[in-house]
């Protein structure tokens, strides 16, 4: 088989060599015929010259597949997957992920309206977050959410304040922090003591002893999330079985559940990780759950839509020397922050494929790029030491980027915010237009 990256020894440095042919072959919708990268039935170039660049470009049937994974390998358990939203909140993967009968996971109210924007059943949301407000709290009860992912003992008796004035009866989860390592960046590392997430695997007990107290709760279930990108299955079991000390414990003391969640956080394969399936993590967990007997519930985001999305972006200026040579393109740390903020590194493949860039021997002819955007920081990068044959106006694609891609994008240094494009099959269209100028300041006044 075909190695997808090699490191070479390039000018004293490691350069990265990533086979594009041999990467996109592990990922779906994604493909080169005659040399042009497509995505479903559409060339991504037809994309960047329609729409511009820098455009992320989302497979609808990329997403709903990884969805349906989820699905088709819980069938034999009663289950809810809730898809994360914060991943991808674009209103057209909300609707898509909708209509396949997913429900959401949100952390803020502005995700609720964009989930009941786009179709989605509020009986079917789970609303997580540490710092929920009375107003998101009313909020989110006046819509009817299914269930309060809740975070710490004050949260409890302020939902219970809220649902009283409304009148109403508040579904809650206590989510767990079962204090297990999930071996992942520690910035996206939630499930250990030192994490601000949940409440500890020593005060659950008695925190559900003060739920049952008050009179405008009514407890449903039990909930963790360790953490993002986890590539192997066994945080996970070792999670689940914290949850199930825990369950039997209740059960002891009179308190019965309806569903457990084991929240979001299976990761995906940006280059060459090795990570453990979705079918793999199911089959750890659902033997578990079944004796349990209660509904399974899932939270992930990233598995979803990360490989289900590009971002293109074009080479506006080469920029080499004897040192470093930069490729400053016209996507930058604004559109894409994860390079800059946890150190991912992601790929960074061309659209057409030339020869020079195919196989690792021609590659090492090549210069070795860092690809940087044009903001005025030296963190503002979005692949570095890549061996690529790189000619100024060809236009780059950034695999994986479906997932806390677009979210996580800001008007840093006053710069628009890139158009999103859907494709199925032949089809695509503009999901979210690109900004204009007059938006980015809209709200401002001159004073
Ligand atoms: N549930 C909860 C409560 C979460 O906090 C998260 C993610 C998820 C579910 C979904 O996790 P996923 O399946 O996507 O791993 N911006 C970071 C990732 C932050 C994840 C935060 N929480 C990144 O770009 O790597």
């Amino acid at each position: 088989m075909t190695q997808i990256k090699t490191l070479i020894q390039n000018d004293g440095d490691v350069a990265m060599h990533i086979n594009p042919k041999a990467l996109t072959n592990c990922l779906p919708q994604i493909d080169y015929h005659n040399g042009e990268l497509y995505i479903e039935q559409v060339a991504v170039k037809d994309i960047a010259t329609q729409y511009g660049t820098p455009c992320y470009v989302y497979s609808r049937s990329a997403m709903v597949d990884a969805y349906r994974q989820y699905t088709k390998a819980l069938a034999e358990v009663d289950h809810q997957v809730c898809y994360a939203v914060k991943a991808n909140s674009n209103l057209a993967v909300l609707s898509t992920l909708a209509k396949e009968g997913a429900g959401f996971d949100i952390v803020s109210i502005g995700e609720l309206a964009r989930v009941l924007a786009a179709g989605g059943d509020a009986k079917k949301v789970v609303y997580s977050g540490v710092g929920k407000t009375n107003q998101d709290i009313e909020y989110a009860l006046e819509k009817g959410v299914g269930c309060f992912n809740v975070e710490s003992v004050a949260e409890l008796s302020t939902i219970n304040d809220v649902a009283k004035k409304l009148d109403k009866l508040a579904n809650i989860s206590l989510r767990v922090n079962p204090n297990v390592d999930a071996k992942t960046h520690p910035y996206i590392s939630t499930g250990l003591k030192d994490n601000k997430f949940g409440i500890t695997h020593e005060q659950a007990v008695d925190t559900y002893k003060t739920a049952q107290q008050l009179s405008h709760l009514n407890i449903v279930g039990i909930d963790c999330h360790i953490g993002s990108q986890l590539t192997q299955t066994e945080p996970f079991v070792a999670a689940l079985d914290k949850l199930i000390e825990l369950i039997d414990e209740l059960t002891q003391n009179g308190i019965t559940l309806k569903h457990i969640d084991l929240g979001g956080g299976l990761g995906v394969q940006y280059i060459d990780e090795q990570v453990d399936s979705i079918a793999e993590l199911i089959a750890l967990i659902v033997p578990k759950v079944k004796q349990l007997g209660l509904q399974l519930m899932l939270e992930p985001g990233r598995s979803i839509v990360a490989n289900a999305g590009v971002l293109l972006t074009k080479v506006d200026v080469l920029k080499p020397s004897e040192h470093k040579n930069f490729a400053i393109v016209d996507a930058a740390m604004n559109d894409l922050i994860r390079p800059a903020l946890y150190q991912a590194e992601m790929a960074m493949i061309p659209t057409k494929l030339n020869p020079a860039t195919l196989s690792e021997e021609n590659a090492v002819a090549n210069k070795s790029w860092d690809i940087v955007g044009a903001v005025c920081e030296t963190g503002d990068f979005l692949a570095k030491n890549r061996l690529l044959n790189l000619q100024k106006g060809d236009v780059l694609a950034m695999t994986g980027a479906g997932a806390y891609g677009f979210t996580m994008s800001s008007n840093y240094n006053t710069r628009t915010r890139a158009a999103e494009v859907m494709i199925q099959g032949s089809e695509h269209k503009v999901v979210r237009k690109r900004e204009c100028i007059e938006q980015l300041f809209a709200n401002e006044v001159v004073w």
